[in-house]
């Protein structure tokens, strides 16, 4: 599922980057570009980085 429409970054991009190492949402915007356009998508990203860093 696309988390951001504008930079078309997925749900899974984002565990798969905190898998590698990402643990805040500076370092996922830096790599992915996730909320750096509208910023509409920034909550659910959030989300879904905390409900990873919470899961490892
Ligand atoms: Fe992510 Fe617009 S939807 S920046």
């Amino acid at each position: 599922m696309y988390v951001c429409l504008c930079k078309a970054v997925t749900d899974k991009a984002i565990k798969q980057k905190v898998a590698e190492g990402v643990s805040t949402m500076r370092e996922l915007k830096m790599c992915t570009g996730v909320g750096s356009q509208c910023g509409k998508c920034t909550c659910q990203a959030q989300q879904i980085l905390h409900n990873e860093l919470v899961r490892i």
